[in-house]
């Protein structure tokens, strides 16, 4: 196949650096069971220059994405959401420089739609047509949505839990959904069991490599919206934690390739107090996370991850950016959610409001300066989780 477009050119078990095949379809590392990353030749000059002109979505980056050929991308338009200025709350709160990537209008509702949007891209490009998933509601939702516009099929495990409204969404899409008891462990286990023989192609969170570079450009458009200077703190909604790696990643490229001089960033985690194995690691100072028993459920869906399949990833990009993990509850998400909407005009998802309880307190804490440019995503829109909020 022509390798047009990118510099895409290894695929590697993030801990031993051991490659893979590219051109064959990959999922983790099965001896050590570690996530595969995406790696690309950024050795050569590549202008910034050459956004100029395109257009606004996340393939806009498509030398750091990993599609050879762009006939077999599925999109729906997903990217290049705006930074909003938090101005009230900012002065409420005394952090001068207060912003919100609003991930709420991607396709679908959330930055979910980056991952999947990539992941059933660089599959069609591979041959492959159908895909299964376990999720906490919005990842279903955006594979659905992407296997319907690539005339392809989806499998959708999600927990009973779960709002009615992401079911109705994956089933509206033309997606088989399964409904699970328990967590997304679970749906995971019961995904595994229908596929045993392998007939679809799994794109569970970091057990496929290529969700990540699509959340990756988040890092590439934050850099790019605030004219490539990185904010000093971003804090991110961790579950699975690929858009924390991803953004993590995406500064890192972007520094070898001279777009960025400096990343004076520190990332953070945030979770809920019922399931927040990565903060308990994290405070004990470990670089890996025991699996979290009896998690809580959570107006945050998406938070519910009892073990992220990623966990040494997100801990180590913790550890290099000098950040920190915390963990909220739900009582600080609800009165998050509603202060946000009252003073800034956005239905925040609750893993975003979980976000926003967390810059407060990191501020309270003197963790977070003043003068500090602090930058929060909100993964999703809140509209899908009216159920979770009467
Ligand atoms: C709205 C929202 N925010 C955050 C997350 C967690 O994302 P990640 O798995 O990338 O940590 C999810 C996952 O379902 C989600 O739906």
């Amino acid at each position: 196949m022509a390798r047009i477009n990118t510099r895409y050119n290894a695929l590697i078990n993030h801990e031993s650096g051991k490659a893979y095949d590219i051109t064959k379809p990959q999922s983790f590392c099965t001896e050590s069971h570690e996530p595969l990353v995406a790696q690309y030749d950024l050795s050569k000059p590549l202008n910034k220059g050459i956004l100029q002109g395109r257009p606004l979505n996340m393939w806009r980056y498509k030398e750091v994405l990993p599609m050879w050929d762009d006939q077999y991308i599925v999109s729906l338009g997903e990217g290049f959401t705006p930074i909003l200025k938090a101005e009230k709350l900012g002065q409420r709160y005394d952090i001068r420089q207060l912003t919100l990537k609003e991930e709420g209008g991607n396709p679908t509702g959330s930055f979910k739609a980056r991952g999947l949007g990539m992941a059933v891209s660089k599959a069609h490009e591979l041959g492959i047509k159908e895909f299964s998933i376990p999720t906490a509601g919005n990842a279903g939702s955006a594979l659905s949505a992407y296997c319907a516009k690539g005339s392809l099929k989806a499998n959708i495990y999600m927990p009973k839990a779960t709002p009615k409204m992401f079911q109705l969404d994956c089933s509206i899409m033309g997606a088989t959904v399964n409904v699970v008891e328990g967590n997304i462990s679970d749906a995971g286990a019961a995904m595994r069991v229908d596929n045993a023989d392998g007939k679809w192609w799994d794109v569970t969170t970091l057990k496929e490599p290529f969700r990540l570079e699509g959340k990756k450009t988040m890092g590439y458009e934050i850099a790019e919206q605030l004219n490539w200077k990185l904010p000093d703190v971003v804090i991110y909604p961790t579950g699975g934690g690929t858009g924390l790696i991803g953004i993590w990643k995406a500064f890192k490229e972007m520094q070898e390739l001279g777009w960025v001089d400096e990343i004076p960033t520190r990332m953070v985690a945030v979770q809920t107090t019922g399931c927040d194995p990565i903060v308990q690691a994290f405070e004990a100072g470990l670089s890996s996370s025991t699996p979290y028993k009896n998690p809580a459920e959570t107006i945050a869906n998406g938070l519910r991850v009892p073990h992220a399949f990623g966990h040494k990833l997100i801990l180590k990009t913790l550890a290099e950016s000098d950040g920190c993990a915390l963990a909220v509850t739900e009582d600080d998400m609800r009165s998050a959610l509603s202060e946000y909407a009252q003073s800034e005009g956005i239905f925040l998802s609750p893993e975003g409001a979980a976000v926003w309880h967390a810059a407060k307190r990191l501020k309270d804490e003197g963790w977070v300066k003043s003068n500090e440019h602090v930058l929060m995503l909100n993964t999703g829109s809140g509209y899908k989780y009216a159920e979770n909020l009467w």
